[in-house]
């Protein structure tokens, strides 16, 4: 999604300003812009495409907004890109202004003319309109009339040195790094030795006389404190490859440092949730939501408590169903996607108690559930979630072992197994080659199935959801006892199936699928622990899985398909980093 920074530096603030945005790029986009304050006025650059098309020489002034836009009203061209400037005033934004139509429509009839086809136009018309000489009350004067999300930073060509952002549903961060001060939609954003502190909604930042100043909408401060990020910093994709691969390559020190945590986290706050809850809900999207049903999966069957398992946007779209004495699980990486922040909203205005599990220590979801457990997974910066899904999943085993515990009075068998996970991790490694072929025999297939039973199920959607990210490859997850309910009239001479058969229970059920697609003419691949389940002679692509306790097997089996997506996005050639049409962050609905 949309990633904004605003910077002030004596020294280089363009090449500042660049650098920021190139480390916003993992947020997905597709224009970028900047716009500088110089004695001179302003100087305004924006382009449709990459980062890259920013280049020229520098842009003067120590004062300046930058502005990444994944295109939601309006094409991605070089007039809807940002920053948008109305008379003195030069705006960037991240979000959606809900009623800008509305808004538009007035301020057209008020004589103003409109540039772009954007929603945030409106919001460098009504700054505009509402200076009468004080620029922060005329910023806070003009998003007090917004509704919707924003996270904007506004420049005033009266005021140079000075820099206006406000926050409402997007992420805002404050930080220095490199003797220059910075807002910015996130920490990574800000580079190496970084100090932040991030904005509560409602707040506005203002940068002014060299310092930064959190105040609220009647200018009062607030006072705030600084934090060293931790590893916040954004590591460059190095020639060695991309992202996606360093990221699934650190897998087993993730996974480390998630036990870690785990390890000193004090669960006794929802110690009465977990104990009593009337329902548990699981509410997620995406990668996040496949580790949500694996919750479901582990609780159901280990605590013998029911969870109800919603897509964060279904569970807004319904009549409310979680309220008092109900507990929900919000799971979400990055902490900001807006259906998954909309569903906990929505649950504590109702009187649920909101666990939640986020990769991202300021998130707004760490911040707005009652109590919130850290993956520790590290920055993820490629859009393709990998380290961050093994890390939810053990997060979410390691809550269901506290819901049995709180629930039987006793830890399910596979507790002590959960910390030889990341060794195991790093055995799974060992099924590279065999992903590498399998990728190779299927890079030109036009779909592909994934099929799995049981808690595989929920592994086959997420190998699934990886390939079509990435390899832009149409395929489908779906529980092998579905094939014959209507997906097995696709299978025909050569279409690729990878099937999970991690339960030794259901290796004879997974066995006769494989011999249906078979039968039909289907490659197939197959990963399994297993040598009685590998050596079925339906099986042309064999992937042997370490062994470890079966209920912990997702984690390891979804190794070899994210290495797998991401050399069939390789060889199809295109960038894993960067997927068509995706961000990384999802802060619009
Ligand atoms: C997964 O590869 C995706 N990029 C996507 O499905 C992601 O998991 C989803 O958007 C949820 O993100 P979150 O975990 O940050 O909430």
């Amino acid at each position: 999604m949309c990633g904004i920074v605003a910077c002030f530096s004596r020294e280089d603030c363009y090449g500042k300003l660049l650098a920021a945005l190139r480390r916003l790029e993992y947020r997905g986009y597709d224009s970028a812009g900047i716009a500088l304050l110089s004695a001179a006025g302003l100087s305004v650059r924006k382009r449709a495409g990459g980062v890259g098309n920013l280049a020229g020489p520098p842009l003067p002034g120590e004062t300046g907004i930058g502005h990444t836009r994944w295109a939601t009203h309006g094409a991605p061209t070089d007039v809807n890109a940002h920053p948008h400037v109305c008379g003195k005033f030069a705006v960037v934004h991240n979000g959606i202004v809900e009623n800008f139509a509305q808004l538009k429509a007035e301020l057209i009839a008020k004589g103003e003319t409109f540039r772009s086809e954007t929603d945030s136009e409106v919001i460098a018309h009504l700054v505009a309109r509402a200076y009468e000489g004080d620029f922060f009350a005329a910023v806070a004067a003009a998003c007090g009339q917004l509704r919707g999300s924003y996270a904007v930073a506004v420049l005033c060509t009266d005021r140079p040195g000075e820099i206006v952002c406000a926050r409402s549903g997007s992420p805002l961060v404050a930080g220095c790094a490199g003797g220059a001060l910075y807002v910015c939609s996130d920490v990574p954003a800000l580079g190496e030795d970084a100090c932040f502190c991030a904005a509560q909604d409602g707040e506005f930042i203002r940068i002014e006389g060299g310092v930064i100043r959190f105040c609220g909408r009647d200018g009062r401060e607030i006072p705030k404190t600084f934090t060293r990020a931790s590893g916040g910093g954004c590591a460059e994709a190095s020639a060695a490859g991309s992202f996606m691969e360093r990221e699934i390559g650190e897998i087993p020190a993730a996974l480390s440092r998630t036990l870690e945590g785990l390890r000193d986290f004090d669960f006794a706050p929802c110690a009465r949730a977990m104990r009593g809850a009337k329902n548990i809900f699981a509410v997620a999207c995406g990668s996040a939501l496949h580790a949500a049903l694996a919750f479901k999966d582990a609780a159901e069957e280990e605590a013998g408590a029911p969870v109800l398992c919603f897509s964060a946007s279904e569970f807004r779209s319904r009549a409310p169903l979680a309220g008092r004495g109900d507990l929900v699980v919000a799971v979400s990486q990055s902490g900001e996607t807006a259906d998954t922040l909309g569903a906990v909203r929505l649950a504590r205005s109702r009187g649920a108690y909101v666990l939640a599990v986020t990769n991202v220590a300021h998130s707004s979801l760490a911040g707005e559930a009652d109590l919130a457990v850290f993956m520790r997974a590290g920055p993820e910066v490629a859009v393709a979630a990998t380290k961050s899904y093994n890390c939810q999943l053990l997060c979410l085993y390691y809550i269901a072992a506290q819901l049995c515990y709180y629930r039987k009075d006793r830890f399910p068998s596979y507790f002590g197994e959960l910390f030889r996970l990341p060794e195991a991790a790093r055995a799974a490694f060992s099924a590279f080659s065999a992903a590498e072929e399998i990728a190779r025999a299927f890079r030109d297939a036009p779909a592909m199935y994934f099929i799995g039973r049981g808690k595989e199920a929920r592994t086959a959607a997420e190998g699934a959801l990886k390939v079509k990210e990435i390899a832009y490859l149409f395929a489908e997850g779906l529980p092998a006892g579905e094939l014959k309910h209507g997906p097995l009239a696709l299978v025909e001479e050569g279409f690729p199936v990878v099937a999970l058969s991690t339960s030794r229970a259901l290796l004879a059920k997974m066995a006769g699928a494989l011999a249906e697609v078979k039968a039909r003419g289907a490659r197939v691949a197959l990963l399994s622990q297993y040598e009685e389940a590998l050596a079925d002679p339906a099986v042309d692509f064999p992937v042997r899985l370490p062994a470890l306790c079966e209920r912990l097997m997702p984690v390891l089996s979804v190794i070899p398909l994210q290495h797998l997506a991401c050399r069939l996005c390789l060889l199809r050639g295109f960038d894993p980093d960067r997927p068509r049409n995706l961000a990384k962050s999802v802060t619009v609905e």
